[in-house]
């Protein structure tokens, strides 16, 4: 534990000495130092989800990843990546009543195959490998290398990755209209908690600590515009038309 806190404040401290990335350390790094980030250790659970694992990871849920309710669900969603509580709320039920029981749900709960989880992931491998729950680094790298300039995702990027991760699926796309929806969702949502300054896309360094460590970047901070339920939808909608445009 506390190799892992020292490991913390060095990181931190190197950006804001280094101040590469970005010259002003984000407010929400001093919030980041009080919720190191802890891999899961003994018999914490996780999910196939880098958001809900990596707020369980700095503790913005409860590290074990055990019986979360709706309450503590949308506050974390709120609170790290600025969704609407609307927003927030839909998500947090689907999960609870597709995936939970007796209004909780354990992380680990969410691996239920085509339920929420669906094949052609950013970051895991398909259910017919026989694990699809693995962090997989070269699915990862390969999905950042669509990135146009090298820098950052835009939506055209990430819509090009998303062809490339479903062509190897029967019909070289995900079947099922909810697969669909959420598989695009989850593209828009990375665009938008790692969305940078110029708002051009999501910085690929961040969406590599993201999805790869399941960890908040140290001089990253919430989004300042808040996603709400209606916007996501449009945008959705809009990221499934331009997946079948490369097609
Ligand atoms: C209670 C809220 C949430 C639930 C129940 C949930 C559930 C899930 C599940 C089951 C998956 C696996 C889909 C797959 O097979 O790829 C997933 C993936 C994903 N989720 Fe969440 N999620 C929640 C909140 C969030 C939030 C707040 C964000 C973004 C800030 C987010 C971003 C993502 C992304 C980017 C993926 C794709 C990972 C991949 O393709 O490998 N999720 N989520």
């Amino acid at each position: 534990m506390r190799a892992t806190v020292l490991s913390t404040l060095a990181a931190a401290c190197s950006v804001v000495v280094g101040a590469a990335a970005r010259a002003i350390p984000s407010p929400f790094f001093s919030i980041l130092l009080e919720h190191p980030y802890i891999p899961p250790f003994g018999d914490a659970r996780r999910s196939p989800c880098p958001a809900l694992n990596s707020m369980a990871n700095h503790g913005f849920l409860p590290r074990d990843g055990k019986n979360l309710d709706l309450a503590t669900l949308v506050k974390a969603q709120h609170d790290v990546f600025n969704f609407s509580v609307e927003l927030a709320t839909s998500i947090a039920t689907a999960g609870l009543m597709l995936c939970g029981s007796n209004g909780t749900l354990n992380l680990n709960d969410l691996d239920a195959h085509n339920v929420i989880e669906h094949d052609a992931s950013l970051t895991r491998a398909d259910a017919a490998t026989g694990d699809d729950h693995t962090i997989v680094p070269w699915i990862v790298e390969e999905v950042l290398s669509y990135s146009s300039d090298g820098e950052v995702m835009t939506l055209d990027d990430f819509a090009r990755a998303r062809v490339a991760r479903e062509a190897h699926l029967p019909d070289a796309r995900l079947n099922g209209t909810s697969y669909v929806v959420a598989a695009s969702t989850e593209s828009v949502f990375s665009h938008h908690a790692f969305l940078d300054e110029s708002g051009r896309g999501a910085r690929v360094e961040d969406l590599r600590t993201w999805y790869l460590e399941e960890r908040l970047p140290y001089d990253w901070a919430p989004p300042a515009h808040e996603l709400g339920l209606e916007e996501v939808t449009k945008a959705a909608a809009d990221f499934a038309k331009l997946v079948d445009t490369y097609r």
